[in-house]
């Protein structure tokens, strides 16, 4: 082909992909983010490598991701260093295909912290948690009880963060193993915060901050979690596919309305 040919064969062919909707420059073979790397000799924990390994012998100590993350959280005084902790956590799959650790997002002195799930597409892309439609939805849903993200006054302030920092792949639930290694970090956020009460956004917050799922009964009513006062709601993005719902979502805002002012909730 001659070189002008081939050059608007080349832009025709970029062109065709823009349409279809490729939006980002790749490598020619595909990279699987997920893939493990092959599998260098692994150490069980707590055993010793054998001393007449020689020096130049790969060993790898297969390292716990729990405790891994409980090393790495209990060393942090800081929300900024908790941030970079999470930045630095390399023990989670996860963090491979995310674009963004989505640490958190509000004003850190509200006495109320939200705990989502995990990253969503926009979230994902713009480092924030809640910032997609069922974020939208949360904002409006607090507003109506005079409550926003930022506010400056910690009475009507929100802190909102998620149990997992990145996106899993194509929004699936989050795996048990994922949960318990971000557990750690969860808690510790908690502990830097210091809110006076938890609100536990939908069944996988429910189920890694209380141990039980089951949203549909476990909403109207304060539990405890984390050594605090806890309230499970509906997540937003379920309201958004079952707007009925949002009767019970008004009740419970007003049972946590009642709880700051001073009530039972
Ligand atoms: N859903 C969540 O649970 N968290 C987000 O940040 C976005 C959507």
């Amino acid at each position: 082909m001659d070189s002008d040919l081939e050059f608007h064969a080349n832009k025709a062919m970029l062109e065709w992909q823009v349409e279809l909707g490729a939006d980002e420059a790749i490598s020619e073979t595909p990279v699987n983010r997920f893939d493990v790397p092959a599998a260098l000799p692994v150490v069980p924990v707590g055993r010793a490598p054998a001393p007449a390994a020689a020096p130049d012998d790969a060993v790898q100590v297969a390292l716990d991701p729990v405790v891994e993350a409980k090393r790495a959280a209990g060393q942090t005084e800081s929300l900024a260093e908790l941030r970079d902790a999470l930045v630095g956590f390399e023990h989670c799959e996860l963090k491979r295909g995310a674009k963004n650790t989505v640490f958190a997002d509000g004003n850190p002195a509200a006495r109320v912290m939200i705990i989502g799930e995990a990253p969503g597409r926009d979230e994902d892309i713009r480092g924030q948690p809640f910032v997609g439609r069922a974020g939208q939805l949360l904002d409006r849903m607090f507003a109506a009880i005079g409550m926003a993200r930022d506010h400056p006054d910690s009475d009507a302030a929100l802190y909102i963060t998620n149990i997992l920092p990145w996106r899993p792949p194509q929004n699936r639930d989050p795996k048990p193993e994922e949960i318990a290694m971000m557990m750690p970090f969860v808690a510790r956020h908690v502990e830097l915060v210091q809110p006076e009460v938890l609100v536990l956004m939908g069944n996988i917050s429910c189920q890694a901050v209380l141990g039980r799922r089951g949203i549909t009964r476990l909403r109207g009513a304060w539990t405890s979690g984390l050594g605090l006062p806890a309230l499970p709601m509906f997540h937003p993005a379920y309201l958004l596919r079952n707007p009925a719902a949002k009767r019970e979502t008004w009740a419970d805002l007003l049972m946590l309305e009642a709880k700051l002012a001073g009530g039972a909730g």
